[in-house]
This record gives C-alpha cells, structure tokens and sequence, in this order.
C-alpha cells in the first residue's frame, strides 16, 4: 500500500505506517501544497494522510482511482468535501479527543491574556517605557465571578467550561444538546444565542464551522455584546466576520479577542494587524510536543484500519459502511 502524507507528521506516526510495510510519500517542501503538487503526489496511491490546510476537494479526491482512505491530521474537517469522499465510500477520519485539553488550554490562555493585556504589558515594559507602579497602569478586566459565555459545548467547549472551576465563574452556554455534565458541575445554564452575547463577559467559540457557523458572529452579534467583553476564538476562523470585528475592536464596542485562527489562513486581515486590543497566535491550540505526536499515531492509526478494509475508530463518515 502507498501512502501520500501532504506535510511531514511527528515521527510516531509515520513509524507505525512504516511497520506495515506501507510505502509513504511526504510533502517534501516546508509548505503547504497547492491542488496540482496534491493531485501529483497522489498518483498510485491508497492513502492519503493530509492537514487542514490542505482543500482536499471533489477533484482531489477523484482524481486518484485507488484511493481508499483520508486520515486528517486535525480534529476539525471542514477541509475536506465530505460529500464527495462518501460518494465515493472512502472513509474519512479525524483525530478527536487527544487535542482536547491542549486546545482548551490555550483558549485559556488566550482569555487571560486578553483580559490582563499580557502582550501589550510585555511590548511595553521591554521597550523601556516602564517608569515605576502607577495606578492607572495596563488596567484589565477581572475574571473570577464573571460571566462566561461558551459557544459550542462538545469535547472542547466542555473542557473548557470544566477548567472555570477556579474562578467561580456563571456559566452560559450555546448548544443544540443539554450538557448534563456542565449543568451538574458548574450549575451551567443552556441559553439562546442571543441571550449568551448579551449577557456574558467572555464568550469563547468551540463550534465546528459549516454552512450554519459561517460568519456566527458578525456586527449584530459584536453590537450586542458588553463593552468589557472579551470574545476568543480557537475553532474556525471564519465564524467570525473579521471585518466586523475589526470595526467592533478598533471603536472599542467590547474590550478585546484573543484569536488563533482566521479567516483566510494563513493572510491576515491587515486592519486587525494594527489593534493593540487583539491577541493573536498562529493557529497553534494543539500545538504541544505531546499532543502534535498524538495527533501523528491516531492518524496513522485510523490510515491502517481504513486500509484494512475496518471502519476507522474515527472515521466521520461511518454511513459508507451500512
Ligand atoms: C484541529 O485539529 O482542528 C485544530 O484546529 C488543530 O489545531
């Protein structure tokens, strides 16, 4: 069996595509591959093993015959035509679960960050403008006690809400579900969209992005928040529309956002770029030694189930296989 990887993984993972006696081709630039160099590399093989910045469209995925497995290497997939893949009964698979916390994590970070100008302290103090404790200072925003808005309360989003605990937060969140757990251990209470923007301190988005989260938030949404609210993002970047958040940031309508995607990965919207009251990260949320190697062997793993004419552990499409 060949395998085509569209960048290279953490080695965990291809050692155990190795152990099969699986032949891997890997992206030998460090980039992403345009459409043609993935169609290419493609060519003869069985599987391929790609990122979420990789478009992986109808014509990817038709244009190699014996193609019989797509391994993403992110839990998100809305990188890849689902349609078209399940059309063709080749399963699907993403890598959940290992990068909950670590995502969690760093919407965390994010938030704190944000609320305490951890940036904005750091570039101020290193340039030397620093003149001794003044009582006017970096003034931020408090946490504890606060009201934090969660949109999207699956692996993530839960983890997230979990990890309040410390600061004695009311909790609200957005969901289709009831999130028992959530609702037990945090008194958390499900609520309307609209309810949740208008009401908490925090809003952190943990929704997968498709036709009905594209641009979630948008001025109406920016207008409606609190003024002292602060919104991050670590799941998809065009949940967001970034030009409305550029105008609700730049005329102070909330107080800040702490990003780690956007909307048109990897440009960025050059009217964010100028704010002081962004934090922004190079969509790293999964990005630990742990976790990246993690993310490699799941891959891998669901490659070799795929392969083996087994139903992936996570595959997305399992109704190919009824
Ligand atoms: C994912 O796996 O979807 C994340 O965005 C990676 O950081």
């Amino acid at each position: 069996m060949k395998i085509f990887i569209t960048r290279k993984i953490p080695k965990q993972g291809l050692d155990l595509l190795l152990k099969q006696g699986y032949k891997i081709e890997i992206n030998k630039y460090n980039r992403a591959l345009t459409k043609n160099e993935i169609i290419n590399g493609l060519k003869n093989k069985d599987g391929l093993l790609c990122l979420l910045t990789d478009n992986i469209d109808k014509d990817i995925i038709e244009s190699e015959s014996k193609l019989k497995m797509i391994a993403n290497y992110a839990v998100g997939y809305d990188n890849i035509d689902i349609e078209a893949a399940t059309e063709k009964r080749i399963p699907v698979s993403n890598t959940p679960d290992v990068l909950t916390d670590t995502t969690a994590e760093m919407a965390w970070a994010l938030l704190l960050s944000v609320s305490r100008r951890i940036v904005e302290g750091d570039q101020y103090t290193r340039s030397g403008k620093f003149g001794g404790w003044d009582p006017m200072l970096m003034l931020g925003q408090d946490i504890s006690n606060k009201t934090l808005g969660i949109l999207g309360t699956g692996r993530i989003g839960a983890s997230f809400a979990l990890k309040s605990k410390g600061f004695k937060m009311n909790i609200l969140y957005f969901d289709e579900k009831i999130n028992g757990k959530l609702e037990k251990e945090l008194n958390a209470k499900k609520v309307g969209k609209s309810e949740l923007i208008k009401k908490s301190d925090f809003i952190s988005i943990h929704l997968p992005l498709n036709k009905s989260t594209f641009h979630f938030i948008g001025l109406k949404e920016l207008k409606n928040m609190k003024n002292n609210a602060i919104l991050i993002n670590t799941s998809r970047g065009a949940i967001i529309n970034e030009e409305a958040l550029a105008k609700a940031l730049k005329e102070n309508w909330i107080f800040g956002a702490g990003l780690d995607v956007y909307e048109n990965e990897p440009v960025l919207n050059s009217k964010l770029l100028v704010l002081n009251n962004i934090i922004i990260q190079p969509h790293s949320a999964s990005a630990t030694f742990k976790t990246r190697s993690n993310m490699a062997i799941i891959a891998a793993k669901n490659m070799i189930e795929g392969l083996n004419g087994k139903i992936p552990t996570n595959c997305v499409n399992k109704q190919i296989f009824k």
